[in-house]
């Protein structure tokens, strides 16, 4: 059995607002293994920020908090931990790189400089030392002439180039996981779709984990192992790739597939859109948060929420359509309550 590296259990994180205290996320479950990569894919706001915010445990800084649940790494619950021990496990183990990779880099600074500084804090390396493998590390995500482009400032490079750049920080301290919150979002499609080879091929060089996070179930397909389809705070379908692109059960789940551009269940040429939008934060519906939207939605979906589901073992749903699977052995106690 695949070696676990991360797993989330039941994790409630919410945010004190002006109408008190709301849920960001719902008691949700998500499992990394070693050298796996998995995409939680959701429209904005469901939370998928949140929950990498959480992970870190940069939540505590956003004006949020974990309410509920574990953040299982290692054997050591990250939920728990003081931010000193944190500060350790961040950089170190568990890397993370944001959408807008100019707002990750300094101006002021070259990017080889940027890469060696990170080498020198987490590796202890001299600055010489840090220089020759910041150049190393260009070269493996891809820059031509890394001696050359180490001596220049972000301005003097492309938005792709500098993703790298990003990622190539994200690396200098080898961690085991590495946290993408959309991060080819900001990037035009063919810069993107190099962005994600560059991060499969580092991924099987590296054997590292990658948890990355996108709206965009085009880029789930092209470099996830697992999917989690998060919708208002919940994750409400959970499969290997080939079983949510092959038999996607939950609704929400089948429009976020009929909304890519040329896929084969798609409706002809017309882009298809989920009707409706997602509900604001605290003001979820009764039942089944996605029933106001659901095409399929029955009695029960506006009264009882539903628990996950198991449509083989390896792949659940929260869809009253499939109440005549098992349910989830770890939701017997009781269904998840809103
Ligand atoms: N600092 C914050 N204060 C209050 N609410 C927040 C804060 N950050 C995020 N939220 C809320 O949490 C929900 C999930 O946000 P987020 O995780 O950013 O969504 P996603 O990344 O999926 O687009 C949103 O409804 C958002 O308004
Ligand atoms: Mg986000």
């Amino acid at each position: 059995m695949a070696e676990k590296l991360l797993e989330i259990r039941k994790l409630t994180t919410g945010f004190v607002t002006e109408k008190g205290l709301v849920k960001a996320t719902d008691q949700i479950s998500i499992r990394v293994d070693k050298g796996q990569t998995v995409c939680l894919v959701g429209e904005s706001g469901s939370g998928k920020s949140v929950t990498s915010l959480a992970i870190m445990r940069l939540i505590d800084y956003a004006g949020g908090m974990i309410l509920e649940g574990n953040i299982n790494f290692h054997g050591q619950d990250l939920a728990v931990k003081k931010q000193e021990e944190m500060r350790d496990i961040r950089g170190n183990q568990i890397a993370m790189i944001f959408q807008d990779p100019m707002s990750s880099l300094n101006p002021v600074f070259t990017v080889g400089e940027q890469i060696a500084e990170s080498l020198q804090l987490h590796q202890n390396k001299s600055s010489k030392e840090a220089m020759q493998m910041a150049i190393d590390l260009l070269k493996l995500v891809g820059i031509p002439a890394p001696e050359i482009r180490a001596r220049q400032y972000p301005h003097e490079l492309s938005g792709g180039m500098c993703q790298r750049i990003v990622i190539a920080i994200a690396l200098a301290c080898n961690p085991e996981l590495l946290i993408a919150d959309e991060p080819t979002t900001a990037l035009d499609v063919t810069v993107q779709a190099q962005i994600l080879d560059l991060l499969r091929k580092l991924q099987a060089e590296l054997g590292m984990s990658i948890l990355l996070i996108t709206h965009d179930m085009g880029v789930a397909a092209e470099i996830a192992d697992r999917i989690a389809v998060m919708y208002a705070g919940a994750i409400v379908e959970e499969g290997t790739v080939e079983e949510i692109f092959d038999h996607p059960s939950h609704p929400y789940t089948i429009g976020l597939l009929q909304s890519i551009p040329g896929f084969a269940g798609g409706r002809g040429g017309e882009l298809y859109t989920i009707k409706g939008t997602i509900p604001p934060i605290g003001q979820l519906p009764p039942g089944c948060r996605f029933h106001p939207r659901c095409p399929h939605a029955m009695e029960v979906c506006s009264m009882k929420e539903p628990p996950d589901f198991m449509i083989t073992d390896d792949h659940r749903t929260a869809c009253w359509l499939f109440q005549d699977k098992p349910v989830q052995a770890d939701n017997k106690d009781g269904v998840r309550q809103a």
